[in-house]
This record gives C-alpha cells, sequence and structure tokens, in this order.
C-alpha cells in the first residue's frame, strides 16, 4: 500500500494553471463508462484534477481538459468510447490547448492503446487502471512540455493508493470499494485482464471512509468489488466479507448499506445470515447466475451448477422473506444452444428477479472463449435475447404490481425529467417509485405508499 499525499506536481499544475486562466478556473467534463467501479475511480480522479484546480463542467464544448474513464466489458462500450473520441477531433481543432485523457479498463489493452496512439494524435494522454493516482504527473507533463502521455504498464504487484481525494457528485451515494481485480477468470471476461489479481483494502482504510462517507451525509453506502466474496482473502487480515459487513452495520447513523457483486460460488450462509442480522444491510441481492444450463456454466469457468444458485436462492428468501433479488444473464455464449438458453429461461421463471441486466455475449480478445466456436447467427441470439425480455418484463411487472398498496422506506433521489412536481426514489430492494414531493426531500428517507404501476413505472404518495 501506499499513500497520496503532498504530490509536488500539484503545485506545479496549479501553477502553470494559475498563470493560463487568471480570471476564472479551468474546467473539466469528466465522462465514465462502466461499472461503479469506474465511477468510484472518477471519483478518485476527480478529486486529484478538483486539487489541480479545476472545476467540473457538463458542457464538453466549453472544457479545457476532457476525461473518459472507459470500459472493456462488452464491445459496444469500446464501440461508444471510439465513437465519442473521433467526435473530439473539432473541438481539439478549435482549442489547440484542450487536453484530452483516455484512462481505465479499455487503455489497459495494448492493441487499444496502440489504435489510440496511431490513429488519434488529438489524444493528450492515456493511462491504464494501474497509473490512477498518477494523473497529476501525467497533467503535468502534457501542459509543461505539450508531450503525449501513454503509461499502460502492468505493473504486476499493482499496489493499493489510499489517502486519494475524492470528489462526489452526490453526498448522499456512495461508492466505497474494497477490494480491486478478479481472480476468477471466466472464460468470457475481460475484467481479470485488464484489472489484474485480487486485493483487499485494509479493513480500517474501508471503515474509516465509510465514517467519513457517513459524516458528509451518505445514506446509501455501496461497498464494490468484482467478488465481495473473496475480500480479505490471500491478504494479510484475518477479516472475512460477511465480518466487514457487520462491522459496517454496527456504525453509528442512518443509512443502508449495499454490496456489489456477489459471485454464487463464493456467496455463503454465512454471508446471507451476515446479510440477514444486519438491520442496515438492503435486503437486497444482486447475484449474477449468467446462465441457467449447467454445461454452459461449466463452459464459463463458472464453478457452480443451476441447483447450487436456485438452493442460494432458496436459503436467502428463507432467511429475508422480503428479499429482492436481482441478477446478470449473459445470452449467446459460444456453442450455446436453444436447449441451453431453455434452461436459462427456466430459472429466470423459478427465481423471479426483480430486474434483470441481460447481455448479448461480446468476443474479448485474450479470453478464453474467444477461442470457442461460435456457430449461431446473430439474428438467432437476438431472438433468443428478445424472448428473455419479454419473460422478465411479464415478472417485473408482476412484482410491481404487487408492490400497490403497501408502504416502503425509499430514498429520495432526484426529480423525475418528465414531470418537474415528481421525485424518484428507491425501495431496499432497488425499485424505484415516483410521487410528489419538493427538491427538500432528496437525500432523505421517507415512507411512500405504493398507489399506481404502470408497467415497469410505480407512483406513490408521500405518508
Ligand atoms: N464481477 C461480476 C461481473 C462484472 S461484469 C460478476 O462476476 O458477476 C458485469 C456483467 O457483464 C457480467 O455479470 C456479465 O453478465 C456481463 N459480461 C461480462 N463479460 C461479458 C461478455 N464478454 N459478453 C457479454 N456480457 C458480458
Ligand atoms: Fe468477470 Fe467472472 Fe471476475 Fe465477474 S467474477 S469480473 S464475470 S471474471
Ligand atoms: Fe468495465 Fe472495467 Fe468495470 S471492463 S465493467 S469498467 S472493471
Amino acid at each position: 500500500m501506499s499513500i497520496f499525499s503532498d504530490n509536488e506536481y500539484i503545485r506545479l499544475v496549479k501553477t502553470i494553471l494559475d498563470n493560463r486562466f487568471p480570471v476564472s478556473s479551468p474546467k473539466a467534463y469528466v465522462h465514465t463508462y462502466g461499472c461503479q467501479g469506474n465511477l468510484a475511480d472518477s471519483e478518485r480522479m476527480k478529486g486529484m484534477l478538483a486539487e489541480l484546480g479545476y472545476e467540473f463542467t457538463d458542457d464538453i464544448n466549453e472544457s479545457d481538459l476532457i476525461l473518459f474513464n472507459t470500459c472493456s466489458v462488452r464491445e459496444h462500450a469500446e464501440d461508444r468510447v471510439f465513437g465519442n473520441v473521433g467526435n473530439l477531433k473539432r473541438l481539439k481543432s478549435e482549442k489547440p490547448d484542450l487536453i484530452i485523457i483516455l484512462c481505465g479498463c479499455m487503455m489497459q489493452q495494448e492493441h487499444i492503446a496502440l489504435k489510440i496512439k496511431k490513429s488519434y494524435p488529438y489524444v493528450s494522454i492515456v493511462f491504464g487502471t494501474y497509473h490512477m493516482q498518477r494523473l497529476p504527473e501525467f497533467v503535468y507533463r502534457a501542459l509543461s512540455k505539450r508531450e503525449r502521455v501513454f503509461e499502460i504498464t502492468d505493473t504486476h504487484e499493482a499496489e493499493i493508493v489510499e489517502g486519494l481525494p475524492v470528489f462526489r457528485d452526490t453526498s448522499y451515494k456512495g461508492w466505497l470499494p474494497v477490494m480491486y481485480g478478479c481472480n476468477n477468470f471466466c472464460s468470457y471476461c475481460v475484467v481479470p485482464l485488464v484489472r489484474g489479481r485480487e486485493r483487499s483494502r485494509d479493513p480500517e482504510d474501508v471503515i474509516n471512509e465509510a465514517k467519513r462517507l457517513i459524516s458528509e451525509g451518505a445514506k446509501d453506502i455501496t461497498l464494490l468489488g468484482q467478488n465481495v466474496n473473496s475480500y480479505g482473502n490471500n491478504s494479510a487480515f484475518d477479516i472475512t466479507f460477511p465480518d466487514l459487513l457487520r462491522k459496517i452495520n454496527a456504525l453509528d447513523g442512518d443509512f443502508i448499506i449495499r454490496f456489489m457483486t456477489s459471485h454464487p460460488k463464493d456467496c455463503t450462509p454465512e454471508l446471507l445470515k451476515a446479510m440477514a442480522e444486519s438491520e442496515k444491510c438492503a435486503k437486497h441481492l444482486h447475484l449474477p447466475f449468467q446462465s441457467g444450463s449447467n454445461r454452459i456454466l461449466k463452459a464459463m469457468n463458472r464453478k457452480y451448477t443451476r441447483e447450487h444458485y436456485l438452493e442460494l436462492v432458496s436459503i436467502a428468501r428463507e432467511l429475508m422473506p422480503e428479499l429482492s433479488i436481482t441478477s446478470d444473464v449473459i445470452v449467446g455464449f459460444p456453442g450455446e444452444q436453444y436447449e441451453d438458453f431453455l434452461q436459462t429461461l427456466d430459472l429466470v421463471e423459478r427465481v423471479k428477479f426483480s430486474s434483470l441486466f441481460t447481455f448479448i455475449y461480446s468476443k474479448r480478445e485474450g479470453t478464453a472463449a474467444a477461442k470457442l466456436q461460435d456457430p449461431v447467427s446473430r439474428e438467432e441470439k437476438g431472438k433468443w435475447f428478445k424472448e428473455l425480455l419479454d419473460l422478465q418484463e411479464s415478472i417485473s411487472v408482476d412484482i410491481r404490481r404487487s408492490m400497490v398498496g403497501k408502504t416502503y422506506r425509499v430514498l429520495a433521489e432526484s426529480r423525475v425529467k418528465e414531470d418537474s412536481s415528481l421525485i424518484t426514489g428507491r425501495t431496499e430492494g432497488n425499485v424505484n417509485i415516483d410521487f410528489k414531493a419538493d427538491e427538500s426531500k432528496i437525500g432523505r428517507f421517507v415512507n411512500v405508499k405504493v398507489t399506481l404501476a404502470e408497467n415497469l413505472n410505480l407512483k406513490g404518495e408521500l405518508i
């Protein structure tokens, strides 16, 4: 572990920026693709940018620095980044001093970083997932020497850097990373290749950050890791994830705790018990199953069976009857047949997820699955996908209808775009309800009675 403090580049960058922007602060536009882990990283990069003297803007055209924190989990995510970077060419030609930064998971892949180097000469700084803490140095090099910076080396002994400043967009919601990396090597997944091996944060650092979040007004804290259940493994700390959950639950304050993601192979009855017994822990479990077919689960290297998954669901529901379960699923893994897909539909039918994140398989360079034959056409996979969406929609609608007449504690989050008299809030089970209320309720827990279910939308009233 190393600690970020008194970074000499902060002072150097500040001096340059004070000269270049004597009247008003320079503006930075930060956009994050991908998962909550990336959002948490962006909050730290924004923290560093704020210390350098940048203010943040939502208008890319008025920015002096643009940072895209990228995701490589599916091809679609990568295409969006390339499209958006392509669009910056014009802006850079109008503003030669504009600093364009690409970082995160996509950049950790050599073939992508090389493509950026060659074909996007107006990108100023490229760095991968191991060098975020060096952002002030990179900005200094780009500003002072106008040099292009490329830093994508895989340090292998990736360290955890503590003490980075954090800039949060909302005070009532907090992302709290507990571990980084992944050791699971699911055969379709690029994450272990771009994020490196699992490493857990010191529990003291996690708990101190939780305390800080609570004192700054966080009401909804999500503990983050690609597989939170392996928290503490291979570390110097004698602590498990259920222990950590209980410790955070014991902190003073009015807040709820969520966590993601839990891998079914390591989701133990002990974790479910800790959840059930921790009154601040949201009764919501995100437990990705990926496929309902044992044959495909094996090919995915997921290391559990559908029977094990269903058993976990039944233990969890016995301990927490009100539990809401959500999941991730992939359609069209190489070699998947319609019979396998029917097993996925069957599992969805049995579990009754309150919502489901559905993906069509995307081939990722460097993964084991990329070498497999993939004979089913995109069109056929699209048909299966539609079948799955229809089934899940009918289940989600039924669940929402069953909520009418009941009262839920929700965290009021934001104004509804289409009707500004409404605020949208989220239940512990991660379901949104819209209700009439004024701005002052945002960021607070309120009780809302559900009055109407229109397809997937719930309306309610404050009580
Ligand atoms: N660590 C988490 C998942 C992180 S990635 C877990 O193990 O559950 C988020 C989701 O993206 C995955 O759950 C999976 O459903 C999907 N995904 C990952 N790689 C994919 C690929 N190559 N094609 C399609 N979907 C993918
Ligand atoms: Fe990817 Fe599997 Fe790791 Fe999740 S557990 S990040 S799906 S390799
Ligand atoms: Fe994407 Fe990287 Fe997260 S690949 S899903 S941003 S860990």
